[in-house]
């Protein structure tokens, strides 16, 4: 099959386009068809779903959204695919896409969040997509711990297999100005970054983070890996990481990009780094994460750039998908700090 990005959503390198990922309550068809159209996305999950998927396995599509994975699965022999998802309007979605296919009795549509369910029997198969650009901003972590626990037999297997979530300095003035000016991209005008900030109580449109295609080409160290996650039950959701890089190239550091790199099953693996548009190298729907720096800093080579990364959930968690990403920073020049900042979805105290 070959799928095209949508007219409408034509993007181009160093833009920044709103953090669909913080917004998950409120996707709509829009969302769900740049991610149908995403050749990356698809051509991976397709190739591991009939991997890994056997005759006669029962399967769980945590998220199935329009039930594409679902029907993959249906296609590949699963026996039933209970297809769960919180968003009633897109379930209908799934529903009409599996008749029309004429698949629909192996299919049992869940209209609720996956906390909430209880299954009749456990399955063979944890399937999901429910990954941010960061890996876990879709807040997979405690969302899986809890379907391995209470929907997977023993024995069982996750699509995707492991997740890692990498994280590199960068230097983009373009993407910079774009910050100042609040010039950001969305793939419809229900998607608006002050209503977000609002939602989300940030007073600070730095203290955000964006998708955006952010080239190979702009950084300023070695990408470094942040977190790993294998889906055992022990992943964390609410961690700290330190990781110190030694710069490698003059510039101005303006922020630090973040992408995953998944092994969706054993064969076929979904790396989302890539920055070549033109190629279809790069993902459409996750691009990649951009975390901001207010106050650019002027880095040389060798300097040592300390980034503290941090993930956590407010006290009282009043709507499901609230999270909180902290990134803080100094960068040390023989040992004397020439520049910090200090930054995250939630408030932050310098
Ligand atoms: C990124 S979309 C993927 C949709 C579909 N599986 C696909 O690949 O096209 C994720 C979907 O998961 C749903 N979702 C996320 N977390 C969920 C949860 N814990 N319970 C139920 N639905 C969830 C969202 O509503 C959304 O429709």
């Amino acid at each position: 099959m070959k799928y095209q990005t949508l007219g409408q959503m034509k993007y181009g390198s160093e833009e920044i386009w709103f953090p669909l990922s913080e917004d998950i309550l409120s996707w709509d068809e829009d969302f769900h068809a740049l991610m149908l159209n995403d050749e990356m996305r698809m051509t991976a999950y397709e190739s591991a779903i009939k991997e890994v998927i056997k005759h006669d396995s029962i399967v769980v599509d945590i998220g199935t959204g329009t039930g594409i994975l679902a029907q993959w699965a249906l296609e590949a022999g699963a026996k039933k695919v209970y297809g769960i998802d919180v968003n009633k309007k897109i379930l209908e979605l799934a529903q009409k896409r599996i008749e029309k296919a004429n698949l629909g009795g192996r299919f049992v549509p869940i209209n609720k969040i996956s906390y909430e369910v209880e299954l009749p029997e456990k399955a063979d198969i944890i399937l999901s997509e429910i990954l941010g650009n960061l890996g876990d901003n879709e807040d997979m972590t405690p969302i899986l711990n809890d379907a391995r626990k209470r929907f997977l037999l023993s024995g069982g297997v996750f699509i995707p297999k492991e997740i890692k979530t990498y994280l590199v300095p960068i230097s983009s003035q373009a993407i910079h100005k774009q910050i100042i000016e609040k010039k950001c991209r969305s793939i419809s005008v229900k998607y608006g970054l002050t209503d977000l900030l609002n939602k989300l109580g940030i007073k600070n449109q730095f203290d955000i983070y964006y998708d955006a295609v952010i080239p190979i080409s702009s950084y300023l160290a070695k990408p470094a890996l942040a977190k790993a996650f294998h889906f055992d039950g022990a992943d964390e959701a609410v961690y700290q990481t330190e990781i110190k890089y030694e710069i490698e190239k003059a510039g101005i550091l303006t922020g630090v990009k973040g992408y995953f790199i998944a092994n969706l099953s054993t064969n076929i693996s979904l790396d989302i780094s890539g920055d070549d548009i033109a190629e279809r190298k790069t993902s459409d729907c996750w691009k990649h994460c951009y975390m901001p720096i207010e106050k650019p800093i002027s880095v040389q080579p060798h300097d040592i750039f300390q980034l503290n990364f941090s993930r956590s959930y407010p006290k009282e968690k009043l709507t499901p998908f609230r999270q909180f990403y902290g990134w803080d920073g100094k960068v040390f020049r023989n040992d004397k700090i020439i520049g910090e900042f200090r930054h995250g979805t939630h408030k932050v105290n310098l």
